[in-house]
């Protein structure tokens, strides 16, 4: 499939790299692709943001929770795309990180908003980006959850979870992003708060 990539950090990077591995035709989209923080990254696989999205079948975001609306915009437009939101709606406060959102809607709906036309699926928010690089050494598939409303579509974006060896699980419509963000919010506090680092992941398991 091919797929843009919107911001390279830990989360597009992880992502891009792994899909490229599975020979997905993978273009990062970033808004300087000459800077050498990219290095590491294949430069004929670097483009703008713009440039990245405008011939993808799908459109992922990877920024931080308050450029996203505004790299949506630079993208134009959308509609008809696959966009899988991976962002979590954070904000950092006295206590430390918070959802800046949520109970009655969430960053995935807003995406929706922002993303007009486009079918939009909240996946890849509920890990660590070390954890979409490399899944190896634990013995169950880590979950992925993808809420979406496109039925027809949900099927490839799950693939691409299993692409990268998580079991992919659908988590409903795009309104369950409402229960996906706390989710990873979850993750995020045990990470960060509670000790547990980043090698850990939510798997599911089922009774025989
Ligand atoms: N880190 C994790 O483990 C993790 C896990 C799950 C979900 N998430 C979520 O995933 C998102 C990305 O996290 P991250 O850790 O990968 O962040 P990050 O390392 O800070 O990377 C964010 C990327 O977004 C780019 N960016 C910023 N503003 C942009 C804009 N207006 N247009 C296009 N690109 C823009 C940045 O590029 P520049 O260098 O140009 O600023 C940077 O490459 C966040 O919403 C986060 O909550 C993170």
């Amino acid at each position: 499939m091919r797929i843009a990539i919107i911001g390279a950090g830990n989360v597009g990077a992880a992502l891009g790299n792994g899909w490229l591995k599975r020979r997905h035709d993978v273009r990062f989209g970033v808004r300087a692709p000459a800077d050498p923080k990219y290095r590491d990254l294949p430069a004929n696989r670097l483009a703008t943001p713009a440039e990245a999205a405008a011939s993808a079948a799908a459109v992922v975001l990877a920024t931080p929770w308050p450029a996203t609306e505004a790299a949506i915009r630079d993208l134009g437009d959308l509609s008809g795309r696959i966009v899988i939101d991976c962002t979590n709606p954070l904000e950092m406060t006295a206590e430390g990180l918070r959802l800046a959102l949520g109970h009655d809607r969430s960053g995935g709906e807003l995406v929706a908003q922002w993303a007009k036309g486009a079918s939009v699926f909240k996946a890849f928010n509920t890990t660590g980006a070390a954890n979409m690089a490399d899944l190896s050494g634990y013995g169950t598939a880590p979950a992925m959850f993808v809420a979406g409303d496109d039925a027809d579509r949900k099927p490839s974006v799950m693939t691409l979870a299993r692409d990268l060896g998580f079991e992919p699980i659908d988590a409903g419509p795009l309104r369950i992003a409402r229960l996906l963000e706390p989710l990873a919010m979850l993750w995020v506090d045990q990470a960060l708060y509670r000790g547990a680092g980043p090698n850990f992941a939510f798997a599911v398991m089922r009774k025989s």
